[in-house]
């Protein structure tokens, strides 16, 4: 798995009406893009070619982009949204990635891209309040015949799959404590998020350099150990609207 593209949505005005559980206040919208600028010049800096999508304020959580598909070497699945207000999210995405992948669609089922967890050749597909079955099934319909395997969790009362599970590379995830024993994760090295750090077990990896949250000392300690290259990056105002790193961004 190595990435050389991805794909972002500027931050609309409006994104203070987005869909949150938190309760950490509206965001500010001037720190909310800086905040933006910052991701995209990371991504920058680690080469990969990045398109930058102008903002959609009919869509407050449009800037959440890795929502609207799944994308791996050989295509890209545009999804269903399981939140209504976001559905209509992904017909600006569809044009944009059929320039570099070949294009299929969740139909009839519900899915988000935050719920699809890719490692190499296996998928990890979090059931949760935006992903059903019908979803699963559909994209498990697509992706196994090209070789991949695919495995459900519940996500139980998270958000997205990747609220608790992501990976940091070299057969490591970084998990919530209650999923440490799932046996879908059997056979991968862990890292436990403590539950006070856990909005930052959403840390994204690319290429074997980790970009972290900044104010979350404990993980960061851990994801030392690992011995890649680390980057930290502020993330209050995503925070608040219940986004993070992963969802800013279509990686590929
Ligand atoms: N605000 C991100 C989401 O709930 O989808």
């Amino acid at each position: 798995m190595h990435f050389t593209s991805a794909i972002l949505r500027i931050p609309p005005a409006t994104c203070a009406s987005g869909l949150t559980t938190a309760s950490l206040g509206a965001p500010d919208f001037k720190k909310t893009r800086e905040q933006f600028n910052h991701y995209v010049s990371i991504l920058s800096d680690l080469n990969l070619t990045v398109t930058v999508l102008p903002a959609n304020p009919a869509f407050p959580d449009s800037h959440f982009v890795e929502d609207t598909a799944v994308v791996m070497p050989e295509l890209a699945i545009i999804t269903h949204p399981g939140a209504p207000s976001r559905a209509g999210e992904v017909a600006t995405i569809e044009p944009v990635l059929a320039r570099f992948k070949r294009i299929e669609h969740i139909r009839n089922g519900r899915m988000d891209g935050g719920d699809v967890l890719m490692v190499d050749r296996r998928f990890f597909v979090g059931l949760s309040g935006r992903t059903n079955r019908e979803g699963l099934r559909e994209f498990a319909a697509i992706v196994e015949p090209l070789g991949y395997r695919v495995d459900a969790v519940d996500v139980g009362a998270g958000l997205h799959l990747k609220s608790i599970v992501n990976y940091a590379g070299n057969n490591t995830l970084l998990l919530s404590a209650a999923f440490v024993h799932h046996p879908a994760f059997a056979g991968f090295e862990h890292i436990v998020v403590d539950s006070e750090e856990e909005y930052a077990g959403n840390t994204l990896w690319i290429n074997d350099t980790l970009i972290t949250p900044d104010g979350y000392p404990r993980l960061l300690a851990r994801l030392k150990k690992l011995g890649l290259p680390i980057m930290t990056i502020p993330t209050s105002e995503f925070k608040k609207m219940d986004g993070g790193l992963t969802c800013l961004s279509l990686r590929f």
